[in-house]
């Protein structure tokens, strides 16, 4: 089945700068650790860090930034650490990268570390010269020119970040990068740092640059505030930028970044490049929700819980005769695979069709009759298996529900230790697969819990993980007894198109 990379119909105009660029020269950076920590409620631990790091070079990104270690002790061991991991091979390709104010302090901490670059920042607009830095525009040019030398004398290579860059004077911005060129650093980082850019703008201000202020690389790095982030970074792509600052999840300041795995499906579905392994990218956003405790929502593209799980009738028949009508790109793509709802939008040829997975074939009357049926269950959010059967068993009398279905229900109270905010543990018990609900209760428990498991091992393995989260200080578990398929409006399973 493909998806074809690369323009296909309307999408081959490439808007309004003409058809897309072949063969496009694009990089990630990954900055999880460093923009990634700055997402309000976020700390990583060291360890934590080492595993994202890992992960994230063995999916190739081509740089990491593993944080600004002039921040917090924690922050420079875990950028130590990391260098060392490059260091003894463990980590083979991606370049690590550590971050510094345009101040000798900062960049000596992060040089001392043995970095491959030091990547220093400094706001360039009007706005930032005067409110944050209280320089002129002349003093600014020569603190860059300064500080980047002052970098490249400790034997590292240097990008400077023009923070605020897309909120700048052009002709100063032309000013600051053949400054911080002229000074040794070989890129320069165009930051819209509060998400103002447009596609086009950022596309003509990155062409500007390319002849402007020629030899010398781009990087963009792209804030979501009006969620123009990916496409602000595919446009900066399209004109020579070559590399994107992303983070796992689109984690970062306010509304984050660019997402790493939205940007680079992006990559390979317009431009026919696979800028990472694909593969890892659904592990890597699990790992983070997990660490960052900031849960990927299911709208998320690529990695959310929906966008493989097709609903209207309509549009499960066209991706049954073949996916491309209502998809982007192949889950297989990320190593996910195609879902679709039963329920009061699905149609004749969803429902046949999920009834002959369940080895059950029907008359048209029969298949009429049932989907008649399922409508008028308007308040199921979706239906199981088990109910779909039990409806079918209903209008043709036969016995159609082979296997007695299995499954467990539990309510679990967990009192909380007292010096811990409720709600984060909350968050954490949300996260552990097999819990369904959690309800924050007054009285002498904290947290209401509610599992689901397939049998008791399964259960035990649940209970057992929300004992180990931070926080809880005891638990209790009530066994919930529920007559199976009678209408439960809860989540149900849903289940794989096998096509
Ligand atoms: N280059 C040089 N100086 C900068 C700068 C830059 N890019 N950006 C800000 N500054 C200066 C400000 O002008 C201000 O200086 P002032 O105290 O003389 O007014 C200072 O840095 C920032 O204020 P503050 O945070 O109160 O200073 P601090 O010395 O207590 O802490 C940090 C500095 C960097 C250690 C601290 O802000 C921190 O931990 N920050 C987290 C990392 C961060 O802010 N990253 C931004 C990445 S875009
Ligand atoms: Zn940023």
């Amino acid at each position: 089945m493909a998806a074809t990379p690369g323009c296909s119909g309307v999408s081959c105009f490439g808007g309004v700068g003409g058809p897309w660029p072949q063969g496009m020269r694009v990089g990630l950076l990954d900055s999880t650790l460093r923009e990634g920590e700055q997402t309000p409620g976020v700390s990583f631990t060291v360890e934590q860090k080492l595993e994202i790091a890992r992960l994230l070079d063995e999916i190739g990104v081509a740089m990491i930034e593993a944080g600004h270690p002039s921040v917090a002790p924690d922050v420079r061991e875990a950028v130590r650490r990391i260098i060392g991991l490059k260091r003894d091979g463990v980590i083979r390709r991606a370049e690590i990268i550590a971050h510094s104010r345009a101040v000798r302090g900062d960049i000596e901490e992060a040089a001392s570390l043995g970095p491959d670059r030091v990547a220093i920042f400094y706001g360039v607009s009007d706005v930032h010269l005067r409110y944050k830095h209280r320089r002129s525009r002349e003093e600014a040019l020569s603190i860059i020119g300064e500080m980047v030398e002052y970098a490249r004398q400790h034997g590292v290579r240097v990008r400077f970040t023009a923070e605020d860059a897309t909120r700048a004077d052009y002709g100063f911005l032309v000013e600051v990068v053949r400054t911080a060129r002229d000074a040794g650093a070989d890129r320069v980082s165009i930051a819209d740092t509060v998400g103002v850019a447009t596609p086009y703008g950022l596309r003509r201000l990155i062409e500007g640059l390319r002849r402007d202020a020629p030899g010398v690389e781009f990087d963009i790095h792209a804030h979501n505030d009006l969620g123009m982030a990916v496409a602000n970074s595919l446009a900066a792509a399209e004109a020579g930028a070559s590399i994107i600052h992303v983070t796992v999840g689109g984690l970062g300041e306010r509304a984050g970044i660019a997402p790493l795995e939205a940007v680079a499906v992006a990559i390979k579905r317009h431009y026919g490049v696979d800028v990472v392994d694909l593969r890892g990218v659904v592990r890597l956003a699990r790992l983070v929700e997990r660490y960052s405790g900031v849960p990927i929502t299911p709208l998320a593209p690529v990695v959310g819980e929906n966008v493989f799980t097709h609903k209207a009738g309509v549009h499960v028949a066209g991706v049954l005769s073949n996916p491309e009508t209502y998809e982007a790109f192949p889950p297989e793509w990320v190593g996910r695979s195609r879902d679709y709802t039963i329920d009061k939008y699905t149609g004749r040829r969803a429902l046949r069709a999920r009834l002959e997975r369940l080895g059950v074939s029907v008359s048209d009357e029969e298949l009429a009759e049932i989907l008649r049926r399922i409508k008028e269950r308007s308040d199921a959010r979706w239906l199981r298996d088990e109910d779909l059967l039990e409806i079918a068993e209903e209008v043709t009398g036969r016995a159609l529900r082979l296997r007695p279905p299995e499954h467990i229900e539990a309510l679990v109270t967990v009192r909380c230790d007292s010096n811990v905010y409720t709600t984060s543990v909350a968050r954490r018990l949300s996260l552990i697969p097999g819990v369904e609900e959690v309800i924050e209760v007054t009285g002498e428990n904290d947290i209401l819990l509610r599992l689901r498991a397939r049998n008791p091992v399964e259960l035990n393995r649940v209970v057992e993980a929300i004992r180990s989260v931070r926080g809880v200080q005891s638990t209790y578990t009530m066994l919930v007894l529920r007559k199976l398929g009678s209408g439960d409006t809860g989540a149900g399973e849903k289940n794989a198109i096998s096509s």
